[in-house]
């Protein structure tokens, strides 16, 4: 089929729209992105609320240049086409994603309109993939979700791995793992989770589609090789000791189904441009816990203890309906609200970094390692997606070629590692 042709910039209002701009993320995302903004860009930012808009502009600087300020709502699709349709690049940061359903998808891919989120809602994804991905394509939009902390590092650094043993040893990567620490940067005063992800955690609760949380290739089109990849990637939910680290891991905080689907999406997208990702390929990844934990026994029952909570967790989720709704009506009881979550003083406590061990199909070992400056969740993830929303306005064509539901490195690539840089990560081999 004849791809379409991307619209002149020039046909549209907006270079990019910041929605759930008053949202925990959203609000760190426009305080990075109002200073990071070039000269003349022309952005706007967009929610329900008039007055808390307007009290997120007045934080800012007086001297800075102010974007527009759009009222939209989820639940009135004609607000958001209007806004969809006059804009080129669209950073979603009001989640939960499934929701408000497809209609956000439809209409970027309708208006041409380049599509970042930070979901995490894998079953929701999984439905959009299989709704879109082909129509995406054909009109030559971009769609990323999951483009935060989950899963840009994890992504990225595996592709650079991938692409290093290319380049250095012409083979090809038959598995990555990552482990990631938590560095302490200050005192933890408050460590709530947000309404958003505790939106999220309901939404999952509340899916029928309860296999896509233990089966790590829902990201993918059903293929030949799906059982094979299944068993090569089954997603852990146990603590054990990491000998490359030296120390016990755990499944990973806060969504230890989520990467192993989209690393996996990328080796299939990568693959066909070119990318050694082996048709074998392995992920997976796990974390240590000396920032909740100390010593050596203390850490070791700390592992334990997250594995077994997430044991529970991957069964409930995969479990009958009538507990999963009792589960997430204790959600919907905690009384925490979208934009509740932590105070800025909170997310200076700390940083982190990601150790990746790789291996060739001969059985060579890469290494490399990845730092992230700031708290994952809620200020790495908002610069993050930020900078990925900027790349896509001004340097779209430097980006990998390809269109459709993609992930953050088979949407940025490598190219994007300047702008994480700027966002905080600094990648390193060994
Ligand atoms: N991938 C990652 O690493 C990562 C990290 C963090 C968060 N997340 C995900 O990101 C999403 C957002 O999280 P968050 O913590 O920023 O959430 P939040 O603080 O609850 O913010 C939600 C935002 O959505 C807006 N909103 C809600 N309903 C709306 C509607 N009907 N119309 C227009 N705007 C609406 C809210 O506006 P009001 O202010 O008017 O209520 C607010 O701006 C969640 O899905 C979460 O799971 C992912």
């Amino acid at each position: 089929m004849l791809k379409t042709v991307n619209p002149d910039p020039k046909s549209k209002d907006h270079d990019l729209v910041l929605l759930g701009a008053t949202g925990v993320t959203g609000r760190r995302a426009y305080s990075y992105l109002i200073k990071n903004v070039p000269a003349g860009f022309r952005w706007a930012i967009a929610g329900r609320n008039r007055e808390k808009l307007e009290a997120l502009l007045a934080s800012s600087p007086a001297t800075q240049e102010r974007p527009d300020l759009l009222i939209v709502d989820l639940s009135d699709p004609t607000s958001i086409e209007k806004m969809i349709k006059r804009t080129r690049v669209l950073i979603h940061l009001a989640g939960p994603y499934a929701d408000h359903g497809a209609f956000i998808y439809e209409l970027c891919i309708r208006h041409q309109t380049d599509y970042i989120d930070i979901g995490g809602e894998t079953f929701f994804l999984k439905e959009m993939i299989r709704r879109f991905h082909q129509q995406a394509d054909d009109r030559g939009v971009k769609l990323i979700p999951v483009a935060g902390y989950e899963s840009t590092p994890f992504d990225l650094l595996t592709l650079a791995a991938v692409e290093k043993i290319q380049k250095e040893y012409s083979e090809t990567c038959i598995e990555a793992k990552i482990v990631v620490s938590f560095i302490r940067t200050g005192p933890v005063v408050d460590n709530r989770i947000s309404g958003g992800s505790l939106g999220t955690m309901r939404n999952i609760l509340a899916s029928d589609d309860t296999n896509t949380y233990n089966d790590p290739t829902c990201l993918l089109p059903p293929c030949s090789s799906s059982k094979r990849l299944r068993k090569r990637n089954k997603i852990s939910y146990r603590a054990k000791f990491d000998a490359d680290i030296g120390r016990m891991t755990a499944p990973l905080f806060p969504a230890p189904f989520l990467n192993v689907p989209v690393v996996l999406r990328s080796a299939h997208l990568l693959r066909q441009s070119g990318y050694a990702y082996d048709e074998d390929f392995r992920y997976k990844d796990s974390m240590t816990v000396e920032f909740f934990a100390t010593g050596v026994e203390g850490e070791k029952r700390y592992a334990k203890k997250v594995a077994r909570q997430y044991q529970v967790t991957s069964w409930a989720v995969a479990g009958p309906r009538p507990l999963r709704l009792q589960l997430k009506r204790r959600l919907d009881n905690m009384g925490v609200s979208p934009g509740d979550g932590p105070s800025d003083d909170a997310l200076s406590c700390v940083d982190y970094k990601l150790e990746l061990f790789a291996q060739t199909n001969s059985g060579r070992s890469v290494r490399a390692s990845m730092y992230g400056d700031g708290h994952p969740g809620y200020l790495s993830t908002a610069r993050l997606a930020v900078e990925a929303g900027l790349a896509l306005a001004l340097e779209r064509d430097t980006l990998p070629g390809s269109a459709g539901i993609l992930t953050p490195a088979s949407g940025l690539g490598l190219e994007f590692l300047p702008r994480a840089k700027k966002a905080g990560l600094r990648i390193a081999f060994h």
